[in-house]
Parts: C-alpha cells; structure tokens; sequence
C-alpha cells in the first residue's frame, strides 16, 4: 500500500460529506491524486447493496443482525477490491465517508459481538487499515436536528437511512462506541469537535491531515 488511507467517521449529522468534499477540493486544487468514497455504496453494486441495508422492505421484514453485517462485509469487500487497494497501489490519497469504525460502532450497538468484528475484519480488510480516521464528534442531540432537517428538505419520500430513526439512545450508544475506539488508537483515530463552524472543523481536519500527506511525500504546502 503506498498511497493514504484516510476515513471519516461520526453519527448521522456531524458534517462528514462537506468535510469530505471541502478537503478533497483542497488536495486537487493542490494537484494531490485523490479518490473520495463512501460505505456503504462506494461501486455500482455497493449502491444495490446500500439499497437493501437502507430502505424498508414492503413485507415489513428486516435483517437479522448478522445478515445485516455480512451485507455491510460484502459492499466492504467490493470497494476494497474495486476501488481502495488499486487506489493506494497507484499512490492516490483515499478519503472515505465511513469506513470499518462505523460498523463497530453501529452494529456493535445493536449487539454484534466484538470476537466476530475482529474476526470478519481480518478476513475482509486484513492489512488496508486507514492510516488516519477523523472523528467528527458530536452530541446526537444536535447532529441529529441536521439530519431532521436535511430530510426535510428531500421531502418525505426521500428518507432513506433508516439508523436516523433510531433513538437518541442508540444514536448515543454509538457516538460512546466511536470515543471508545479512539482511546483504544488514539494515535489513529483523530477527535475532532463537529460543533465548531464548517470553517473551523475543516482548519482542524488540515491540521490534521497535512503532516500525515508531507510525510507521505506529498507537497501540500
Ligand atoms: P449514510 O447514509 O452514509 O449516513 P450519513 O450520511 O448520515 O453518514 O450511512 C448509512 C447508514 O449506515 C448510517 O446510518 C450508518 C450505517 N452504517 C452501519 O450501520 N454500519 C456500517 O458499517 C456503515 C459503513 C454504515
């Protein structure tokens, strides 16, 4: 792997697409090779697959939790063999909208066992690990009124992730789960406060995000 590998991570609402399209404007503006992708739903059958996790079924049946996380493995497996491993092997800096934090995170809050987790993650992702994860951290309870309102906006037809309906519990349950993984790697995972204006988050992603590139050999000056 000789690109970079960077995903970005957090509860519905915390500003992940504009971060991730405002940086990876940067990069190109800087003539930095970038490939910006999102799980679940980073290749054409990835988007089949986001369709079948993400909207209801007209029987009113649901995945049973481990079907639901082999669903999120197999999209998983697509986009490293479609799209990250060529990515990182031609050098290109990788920017994810989600990666595997978010199925440890929300599939370890509806009970997935952590022994299963390890165990699926080293058969699909193995060695291609994000050199860095941003966190953008927020409370539920305002992250959450984002999300309210972006549906709003799409009219009512449009309501498509069905995790936004949760309840703040849960939504809370994962945001716990995402700060536990940062204390467990915190040299990885990043926090970043997603509160703080659009401006200010994105100066913290550089901040974060630069050294990581000059080290890689990028010029981002
Ligand atoms: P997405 O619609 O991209 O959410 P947002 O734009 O709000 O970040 O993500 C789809 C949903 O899928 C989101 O609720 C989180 C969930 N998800 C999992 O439960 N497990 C996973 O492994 C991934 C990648 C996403």
């Amino acid at each position: 792997m000789n690109g970079v590998f960077i995903s970005v991570e957090g509860v519905e609402g915390s500003g992940k697409s504009t971060q991730i399209l405002r940086l990876s404007e940067r990069l190109r503006r800087l003539g930095v090779p970038v490939t910006a992708s999102k799980e679940p739903g980073g290749t054409p059958l990835g988007s089949e697959v986001r369709r079948l996790l993400l909207t209801h079924h007209s029987s009113g049946e649901s995945w049973c939790p481990d079907a639901e996380l082999l669903l999120f493995y197999a999209d998983r497996a697509q986009h490293l063999a479609q799209v990250i491993r060529p990515a990182l092997a031609e050098g290109r800096v990788v920017l994810l909208d989600r990666f595997e934090d978010s199925t440890r995170a929300y599939q370890g809050a509806l009970g997935v066992p952590e022994a299963t987790l390890d165990r699926l993650s080293e058969l699909v992702v193995g060695r291609t690990r994000p050199h860095l994860t941003l966190l953008l951290d927020m409370d539920p309870e305002s992250s959450l009124v984002r999300v309210d309102t972006r549906n709003l906006d799409l009219g009512e037809g449009f309501r498509e992730t069905r995790y936004d309906e949760k309840s703040l519990a849960f939504h809370r349950l994962v945001r716990s789960r995402f700060l536990a993984i940062h204390q467990k790697e915190p040299n990885r995972v990043r926090v970043i406060p997603a509160r703080l204006d659009p401006g200010e988050v994105e100066r913290e992603v550089w901040r974060q995000v630069a050294p990581l590139l000059r080290n890689a050999g990028f010029r981002v000056e």
